[in-house]
């Protein structure tokens, strides 16, 4: 009788964890893409105020310019005012950075479909079973400035002649 509390307590987290591990793991992802140094968060946000006022970042944080939809929002509605460590979604969920694309399908729809089905984006791995790993949008599109600055066009492809008949 004395290994049954063990025994309950291991089939409990053998039940649990395969439950957890399916909906955390779901798109299973390359890790963000932070500078050096810069995460945790907290560990300079723990010990400061939040200022909500939309203005120019003077002490830190200087290089970011936000070059999206930036008339209509500022950098906490995308990360969370209370626990830096974490981004926030309209709805006010706090979400973990390795799900970061889950703040970016709220406003790219089409394109969070696709990057889930392995049409945009990048997806390396097995196709079914074994382990596939996503790149995360921020992987390729900087959040804050996300627009990619355009490419010189390639020449046109030589059109191959009469091949189809005309
Ligand atoms: C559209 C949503 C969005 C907005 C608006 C936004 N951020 Fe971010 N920011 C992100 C995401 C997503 C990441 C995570 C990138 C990654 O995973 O490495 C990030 C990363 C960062 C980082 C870490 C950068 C690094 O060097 O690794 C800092 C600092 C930051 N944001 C500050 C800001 C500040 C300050 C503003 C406002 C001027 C702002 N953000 C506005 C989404 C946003
Ligand atoms: C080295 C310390 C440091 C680290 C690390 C740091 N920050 Fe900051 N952050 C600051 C300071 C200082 C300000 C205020 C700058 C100003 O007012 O000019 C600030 C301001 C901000 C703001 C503007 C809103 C506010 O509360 O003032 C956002 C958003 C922000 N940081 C996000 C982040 C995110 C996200 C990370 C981690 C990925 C991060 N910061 C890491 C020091 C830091
Ligand atoms: C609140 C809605 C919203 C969220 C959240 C959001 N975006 Fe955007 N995004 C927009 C709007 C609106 C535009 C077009 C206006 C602009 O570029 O300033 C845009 C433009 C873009 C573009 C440029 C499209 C082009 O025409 O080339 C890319 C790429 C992009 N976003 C990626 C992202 C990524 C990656 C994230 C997550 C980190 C994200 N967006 C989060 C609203 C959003
Ligand atoms: C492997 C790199 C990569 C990843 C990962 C990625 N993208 Fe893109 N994205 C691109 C490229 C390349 C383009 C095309 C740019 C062009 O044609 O100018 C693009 C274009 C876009 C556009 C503009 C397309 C349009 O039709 O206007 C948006 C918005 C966008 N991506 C959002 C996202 C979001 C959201 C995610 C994550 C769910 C994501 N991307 C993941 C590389 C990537």
């Amino acid at each position: 009788m004395k290994a049954m509390p063990f025994i309950i307590c291991c089939m409990t987290i053998g039940l649990v964890l395969p439950v957890l591990a399916a909906q955390h793991n779901e798109y299973p992802v390359s890790p963000p893409p932070f500078s050096e140094g810069i995460f945790p968060c907290s560990t300079c946000h723990a010990g400061l105020a939040v200022n909500t006022r939309k203005r120019q970042l003077k002490d830190e944080h200087t290089a970011i310019t936000l070059r999206h939809a930036e008339k209509e929002r500022w950098c906490l509605d995308c990360h969370s005012a209370g626990n830096r460590d974490k981004l926030r979604l309209a709805d006010g969920e706090t979400i973990d950075f390795t799900e970061s694309y889950r703040l970016c399908g709220q406003c790219h729809g089409n394109i969070y479909r696709d990057w889930k089905a392995g049409i945009h984006g990048k997806r390396t791995g097995s196709f079914t079973g074994g382990k596939r790993t996503y790149l995360l949008c921020v992987g390729c599109h900087n959040p804050h400035d996300p627009k990619f600055k355009p490419l010189k066009p390639e020449p046109p492809p030589v059109r191959p002649k009469a091949q189809y008949g005309k």
